[in-house]
């Protein structure tokens, strides 16, 4: 590296990588040597010349000291990070489901190498998160984190809930935000975070955790009528990401929607706002909340990253959050199924006698207590719409009342948590 200027490649120039390419032209002791895109010809939102079609061009290339990763995606991704790592190149990247599904051989490869991976932008945008609980708040032990941490899915029950929007609208207009991921999917159906609350619960609890045990849930089968009820029953709906510790020291990880109370700080995070909530000792309970997606949030922790890689080999004097990531053991992880939650169960039955009394003596027979049961009415059709709230129960017990309910035609058409 030249005196004072670190180089850096850029692999994607894309929504958030226009964003850090705008960002660093702000920075004199930056230079980008190279950005790799899939297509040359695109019309883009910033001007940059030296492109090419080929990443591994960067990874390889002798005066780049910094590989920056903002394309997503596996392939190639992986390969050429190791590449890059090999050549002793550090990573700033955005990539959270390349740091999920292989941040195991990822860190033990930049160990074995010496060089750093800062990943401030894979989780919660512009949030920063992933530095403050590897430094100022290293001196916890935590039992929990929680968050809302996908910014598409968090604009799309809002507009739902306040504008009274359906739910393709909503999506359309958070892709037009630059919010939503190529593939929507990763954001409605919780993969997005999924991959986050992976992250966080590895650094969170110094484990290694497999994300293919995460329980997942996304929000496409959220409906206007679950909104409405929620909000008269006093909560409102989001998605969340959770890792809490149990009695026996295993790890609860899931990804689902939520019932949260309207009156609890986290109803009222909206739009494409994240927000990470960590409990632990001594510190007691942080909430850090802040733009979760979007071109200019996300730049802001890549930039971040860039610099404190900067500042490591003394040339700013920005501070570089403690990095390595050690080899931890193995997380022992819940099944859904062992878990206690409250609910709010949905139904759908034909008019009838003793259907409410089928209700009530099917969930006493499952150890299941009610708090709430609703029903207003009855519809065109002869059939019956009822919110019932439980109490505290077992996963696998909620799941056989269903199956039962089912085998009487009461049909259970949502069936969401309640915290
Ligand atoms: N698509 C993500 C979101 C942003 O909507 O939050 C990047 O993680």
């Amino acid at each position: 590296m030249e005196k004072n200027i670190l180089k850096i490649g850029i692999i994607g120039l894309g929504v958030v990588g226009t964003g850090v390419v705008k960002t660093l032209f702000g920075f004199d002791n930056i230079e980008i040597k190279k950005i790799a895109v899939r297509n040359i010809n695109k019309k883009r939102g910033v001007d940059f010349k030296n492109l090419t079609t080929d990443p591994f061009e960067i990874a390889n290339d002798p005066e780049i000291d910094v590989v920056v990763e903002v394309a997503g995606g596996i392939d190639p991704c992986l390969e050429v990070f190791k590449t890059a790592i090999k050549n002793k190149k550090h990573i700033v990247t955005a990539n959270k489901e390349l740091l999920a599904k292989h941040g195991d051989e990822i860190f033990s490869l930049a160990n074995e190498n010496n060089v750093t991976v800062l990943y401030e932008a894979a989780v919660a945008g512009g949030i920063p998160i992933i530095g403050p609980i590897k430094t100022t708040l290293r001196g916890n032990s935590f039992n929990k984190v929680m968050g809302i941490l996908n910014g598409t899915t968090n604009y799309i029950l809002t507009k739902m809930e306040e504008d009274g929007l359906s739910y393709e609208e909503c999506l359309k207009q958070a892709q037009a935000l630059g919010y939503a991921e190529a593939d929507p999917t990763n954001d409605v159906e919780g993969f997005d975070t999924m991959f986050k609350i992976a992250i966080l619960a590895n650094i969170v609890f110094r484990k290694k955790i497999d994300y293919t045990k995460i329980y997942r849930e996304g929000i496409s089968k959220i409906t206007s009528t679950d909104i409405r009820f929620a909000d008269e029953l006093g909560y409102k709906i989001k998605l969340l990401g959770l890792a809490q510790k149990t009695n026996e020291g295993s790890l609860d990880i899931r990804v689902h929607p939520v019932l949260v109370s309207a009156s609890s700080t986290i109803s009222k995070i909206n739009n494409a706002t994240n927000t990470v909530l960590l409990e632990g000792y001594p510190v007691g309970s942080v909430m850090f909340t802040g733009p979760g997606a979007g071109e200019a949030p996300t730049a802001s922790s890549v930039v971040g990253d860039i610099l404190a890689i900067a500042s490591e080999i003394s040339y700013t004097d920005t501070i570089l959050p403690s990095s390595r990531v050690r080899n931890y053991e193995n997380a022992v992880q819940e099944d859904i199924l062992s878990t206690k939650n409250s609910y709010y169960i949905a139904i759908n039955a034909q008019n009838a006698i003793g259907v409410i009394g089928a209700i009530g003596s099917i969930c006493a027979k499952n150890n299941i207590n009610l708090q709430s049961i609703i029903q207003k009415g009855i519809k065109e059709d002869n059939t019956a719409f009822i919110v019932v709230i439980t109490e505290s129960a077992f996963e696998a017990d909620i799941q056989n009342t269903i199956k039962e309910l089912k085998a009487k035609n009461i049909n259970v058409t949502s069936l969401i948590r309640v915290i």
